[in-house]
């Protein structure tokens, strides 16, 4: 498919000062709630408020794409309880929080497999994403019941649904343009709070070159300032993407491009 953006294992991406796309787990509410000795669920509830900051801090920084992890595919495996006050809150945010999203020229889009999800969180989802759809100013992506293995199997049965002829040749360009994230490019920054070092089955494919920071701060308590500490350790980062160090100060002459 033509004009998707670069794949960093094909191109070397431009790199700007500022990341174009953030990726975030938003790890640590059922903590948090639990030092103050609250069910975890007012750990969800603060999260929420979280996010509405950094959505904002993001807009006003020039960052044109913030992917949020809300649910994955192995949340499913938690308390029913819990579970279910998690899809009533999403619902409720995006009852709640849709217009203000587009009142300030924000897009906001889903991805994950909708299939397990009522009727009305679907179309919850479809309403909002219509909605908002032509916004310019950030693109907030909310990843829900979303796992980065079920996207690429999800983009290979798409592919090969479309193409049976490719299933014995099929390469990395055949398959791009059915994963969830194709049009938009690869994040730059990874952020995950709450303290934990994995990358729980988000954004598999895309955070090929990503730079991963993990931060101790408990996702309720991460703000405007905690995103610029992120953003200021992502700055120091050398994004090499394979190359030397030499080959970045112009040292030495640029290799090929293209594996
Ligand atoms: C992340 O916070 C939010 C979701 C997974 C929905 P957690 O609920 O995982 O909080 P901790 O990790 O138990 O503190
Ligand atoms: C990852 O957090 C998923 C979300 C933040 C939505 P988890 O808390 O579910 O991850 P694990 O279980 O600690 O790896
Ligand atoms: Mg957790």
């Amino acid at each position: 498919m033509a004009n998707l953006p670069p794949s960093s294992t094909r191109t070397i991406p431009d790199v700007s000062n500022i990341p174009r796309h953030i990726a975030v787990i938003m790890d640590g509410n059922g903590r948090w709630a639990k030092q103050r000795f609250m069910p975890r669920v007012a750990g969800h509830q603060r999260g929420v408020e979280a996010l509405r900051e950094v959505v904002k801090a993001c807009r006003d920084l020039g960052v044109e794409y913030l992917t949020v992890f809300a649910f994955s595919s192995e949340n499913w495996r938690r308390p029913a309880e819990e579970v279910s006050f998690l899809m009533t809150l999403f619902l409720k945010m995006l009852e709640r929080e849709v217009a203000k999203l587009h009142q300030n020229n924000i897009r906001l889009r889903i991805i994950g497999d909708r299939s397990p999800f009522d009727d009305k969180l679907k179309t919850s989802m479809d309403e909002a994403e219509k909605l908002t759809a032509n916004n310019t100013a950030l693109t907030l992506t909310i990843a829900a019941n979303y796992g980065g293995r079920w996207d690429a199997m999800h983009a290979m049965r798409t592919m090969l649904k479309e193409h049976p002829e490719l299933a014995q040749t099929f390469t990395e360009e055949d398959m791009r343009p059915y994963l969830s994230m194709c049009d938009v490019p690869e994040p730059d920054l990874f952020i995950r709070t709450g303290g934990e070092q994995r990358i729980s089955n988000f954004m598999l494919w895309q955070l090929a070159y990503t730079e991963l920071y993990f931060t101790e701060i408990l996702w309720p308590a991460f703000g405007r300032k905690e995103l610029e500490t992120a953003i200021a350790w992502y700055q120091k980062r050398e994004r090499r993407f394979g190359r030397t160090s030499e080959q970045l100060l112009g040292e030495q002459p640029q290799g090929k491009n293209h594996a």
